[in-house]
């Protein structure tokens, strides 16, 4: 197995303190808004970010223990695969949140849509650039989940 060192480039100000607070389950939607503190010596990677509206954020759930190959997540009823679910208890527990960019203040990213703890450290930023068209996106589990919810039958 191969092995990577990762450093965190900012942290996550977020409302949430514990994982309890945060909105979970079929058709949440994240509204909350929150800051990512860069790294002053990263700033400069920051150049033209007001140009786009919505940012892919990498980060880490550095405070998740171990993980679950196969676990019932909050949107299904349904044990899943690890790798077919966002779960926090993952081999390499890794999160990535699409967050819509609200304005930067220097070293700060004002932010919509967090979904992380406070505190948490991120490793990356890019850009978002959605490209798959409608129709070519499946869901999996999550659909049927959510037509089940909705009391839809099931093909
Ligand atoms: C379902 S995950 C989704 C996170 C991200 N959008 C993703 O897809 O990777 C969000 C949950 O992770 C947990 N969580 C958030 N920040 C965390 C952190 N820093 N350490 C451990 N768990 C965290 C909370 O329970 C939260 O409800």
């Amino acid at each position: 197995m191969k092995e990577f060192n990762m450093r965190s480039i900012g942290t996550i100000h977020s409302p949430y303190l514990e994982t309890s607070q945060i909105p979970k389950g079929l058709g949440t939607r994240h509204t909350a808004e929150g800051m990512l503190e860069l790294l002053p010596e990263f700033a400069a990677g920051l150049q033209d970010i007001e140009g786009f509206s919505h940012l892919i954020l990498i980060w880490v759930f550095h405070r998740s223990e171990g993980y679950e190959l196969v676990g019932t997540p909050p949107s299904d009823d349904k044990p899943h695969g690890v790798f077919t679910t966002r779960a926090p208890r993952r081999p390499n527990p890794i999160g990535l949140t699409v967050v819509e960019l609200d304005r930067r203040e220097g070293n700060f990213l004002h932010l919509r849509g967090v979904d992380m703890l406070d505190g948490t450290p991120v490793l990356d930023i890019k850009p978002y650039t959605s490209s798959v068209p409608e129709e070519r996106l499946r869901r999996g589990w999550l659909e049927e989940a959510e037509k089940r919810a909705r009391g839809e039958k099931q093909a």
